[in-house]
């Protein structure tokens, strides 16, 4: 717990540049650590930030295990809503409250605790473990395919073992086989040369604000479905086995949504429950959207500009470049007269899926009965790690995701948290899995 706390101080929040000497000085430490538990490891510069390798003695005749994290964090505003410092860990409620505590830090930690403690009792683990901890996951990753490219000979394994996803509930323990994939962009829109009197010139020259929520409003219908041409094109259709198991999947209820959400109700694509809209389904979100006077009091102003970030979720079919080019040609297409509209297009990754009944995912499976004494979930998730596929096509190796975040760890979000008995979990299960994944 300690030294958990001493990684959760690092601010390694990988998209403020001001905070690249604290991701070099996690990374860093991390190797430290990594050295400590007995294994060989080497901080690995790349274009962006750091890449932390450790390696055991890798010996012929049994499996290879890459265990994969991300030692980035998430930004931490709004400060002023965290109940205690984001870098300065406490346990509150058998709770460990800090940025990265869940995502990913606590998570990946608990692997390395568990590979401490194996060496340290059993003198060596039972398998061959690569770990790779990256620094840019939450930027998506950008120097990490090239890294896998150039070292893909040194990265040669059997299986992925990640633990960056969730449980469903408390004491659930889940397997996931699949991530979302995920297509980013803003875009700005132009009207006049410079903010105008609204009086003056309001009603004869288009406004932005006006202009940038018609074209918001247009990417869905009001049964909750994107309206770009051809976004559902490529969609794989979730099978009937899937469907079936995820009805009893436990924290998935309409109530338990709307407990850990706070919505005042549920809303989403029609004829499909919340799980499937989640896992299996793709979507359009506003991730911000600004634009004309934002201070106290009134301003009657007509904005030159207004600007929307949108990300899209996308599932095992649709491809983010092509799903990009579909968004691009309908916003140029819907734009309002009167005004022009500028789209950049930002980070993107693919949706991942795999077999959870494979020799892997039921060792996965096994390890997780051991662990936590109750049959596991299997679920895709709703979230996106786009290195996972990344890994697939590189690697040619599948991914076992095997989450320790629950519905209230508040990833991303202020108060972050992760679960003293979860970190604690996670460590056991890292034991039993290397041990079933050794057996195969
Ligand atoms: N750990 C999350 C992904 C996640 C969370 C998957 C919960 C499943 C359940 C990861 O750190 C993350 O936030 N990924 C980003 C990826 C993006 C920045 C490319 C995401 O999903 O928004
Ligand atoms: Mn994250």
């Amino acid at each position: 717990m300690d030294e958990l706390f001493e990684l959760l101080r690092f601010a390694s929040i990988s998209t403020d540049s001001g905070h690249k000497v604290d991701v070099q000085a996690c990374a860093d430490w991390l190797a430290a650590r990594m050295a400590a538990a007995g294994l060989q490891s080497e901080v690995c510069p790349t274009g962006g930030h750091p890449v932390v390798i450790g390696r055991n003695e890798q010996e012929a005749d049994r499996p290879t295990v890459l265990v994969y994290g991300h030692y980035d964090v998430q930004p931490v505003d709004p400060l002023e809503l965290w109940e205690s410092d984001p870098f300065d860990p406490v346990i509150r409620d058998g709770r460990i409250w800090a940025r990265g505590s869940t995502d990913n830090k606590g998570q990946f930690f608990a692997h390395l605790c568990g590979i401490a403690e194996t060496i340290e009792e059993d003198g060596k683990l039972p398998v061959n473990l690569i770990m790779l901890l990256e620094g840019e996951e939450e930027i998506g990753s950008p120097s990490l395919r090239p890294f896998l490219e150039a070292h893909r000979g040194e990265l040669a394994c059997d299986v992925i073992v990640v633990s960056d996803t969730g449980m469903v509930a408390p004491g659930v323990p889940t397997l996931g086989y699949g991530l979302r994939g995920i297509t980013c962009c803003e875009f700005a829109i132009r009207g006049p040369a410079r903010d105008l009197h609204s009086g003056v010139y309001g009603g004869a020259v288009a406004n932005p604000g006006t202009a940038v929520a018609r074209l918001v409003a247009s990417l869905h219908d009001d049964n909750g479905r994107v309206a770009i041409d051809g976004f559902y094109d490529d969609v794989v259709a979730l099978e009937d086995w899937e469907r079936e198991m995820w009805r009893s999947v436990p924290g998935m209820s309409e109530e338990d949504i709307l407990g850990v959400t706070g919505a005042p109700s549920l809303f989403g694509e029609s004829g499909y429950t919340s799980a499937e809209r989640l896992w299996a389904r793709p979507t359009a979100e506003v991730n911000g959207i600004w634009g004309g006077y934002q201070g106290e009091g009134s301003k009657t102003v007509l904005p030159a500009e207004s600007f929307a970030k949108l990300s899209f979720r996308l599932v095992p079919g649709q491809d983010p470049s092509d799903i990009m080019d579909k968004v691009q040609a309908h916003l140029e297409k819907h734009c309002p007269e009167g005004v022009t509209v500028e789209v950049e297009r930002g980070h993107h990754g693919q949706a991942y899926r795999s077999d959870p009944h494979s020799a892997h995912g039921r060792a996965a499976q096994e390890a997780l009965r051991k662990t936590f004494r109750a049959d596991p979930v299997l679920i895709r998730e709703g979230g996106s790690i786009p290195i996972i596929q990344d890994f697939k096509e590189v690697l040619g190796v599948d991914t076992l995701l095997l989450g320790l975040a629950l519905p209230d760890c508040q990833i991303h979000s202020p108060n972050e948290n992760f679960t003293v008995e979860n970190f604690e979990g996670g460590i056991r299960l890292n034991r039993v899995l290397f041990e079933e994944l050794a057996g195969i």
